[in-house]
């Protein structure tokens, strides 16, 4: 019966998961609402540490409600946020947001990219654009990831171009930060390998 085999793999996924829980492996999986507090403290620690990485500013992320981010991953269908937790620690998210409208919908958007310093270099960033890749597969008529990278981040836009993007595009002075202009370049991943 498949479902009782679909059943007895799920409960053999739950034990390895609580096994590499428990022994502080680096874990990837979809965050819920329970992980909010933790990935806005993440979030406002990279919005500060990173300014010229991201279009949010900190200062915007700090005003927001103490449930934003609860309410944030509310499951909803076109969007998932990937943690990297180590133990019971989140140490980085990668997000992909489907773009809504009818015409658009063959698009999302890959965001929320950050891997803690102190984890840094160690692939965990990498694991997180695959996984995320990996979700857009599962989407049907999903055809791209999009996202954009502030161009002088040589390490960011490392990792998007070994994973398969490619540059379609820069905006000039994307961003303002502390009166220094940055540009950002676009960036696009095409599902189907044929490029456009
Ligand atoms: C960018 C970031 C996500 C990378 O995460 P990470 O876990 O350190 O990255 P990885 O260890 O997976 O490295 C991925 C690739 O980045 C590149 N890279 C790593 N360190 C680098 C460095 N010092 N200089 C240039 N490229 C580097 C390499 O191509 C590496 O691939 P390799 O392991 O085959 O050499 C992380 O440094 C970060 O969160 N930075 C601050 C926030 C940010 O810039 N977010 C992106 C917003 S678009």
């Amino acid at each position: 019966m498949a479902g009782c085999g679909d059943r007895l793999g799920n409960e053999a996924l739950l034990r390895d998961h609580l096994t590499a829980v428990a022994n502080g492996e680096l874990v990837l999986r979809p965050l819920g609402p329970a992980d909010g507090p933790g990935y806005r403290e993440l979030r406002l620690r990279a919005l500060a540490e990173f300014p010229d990485a991201f279009t949010s500013s900190a200062a915007e992320a700090a005003a927001t409600a103490d449930d934003w981010s609860v309410r944030r991953m509310l499951p909803r269908d076109g969007h998932v946020l990937i943690g990297a937790l180590i133990g019971e620690r989140l140490a980085g998210t990668a997000g992909l947001d489907r773009q809504p409208r009818e015409k658009e919908r063959h698009k999302a958007l890959l965001y929320g990219m950050f891997v803690a310093p102190e984890h840094a270099g160690r692939r965990i960033g990498r694991k997180l654009v695959d996984a995320v890749v990996g979700q857009a597969r599962q989407w049907p008529g999903l055809e791209q990831i999009d996202l954009t990278v502030t161009r002088s981040n040589e390490r960011a836009r490392r990792l998007y171009l070994d994973a398969g993007f490619v540059t379609f595009g820069v905006e000039h002075r994307a961003i303002k930060v502390a009166g220094v202009y940055y540009d950002k370049e676009h960036m696009v991943l095409f599902l189907d390998h044929h490029g456009h």
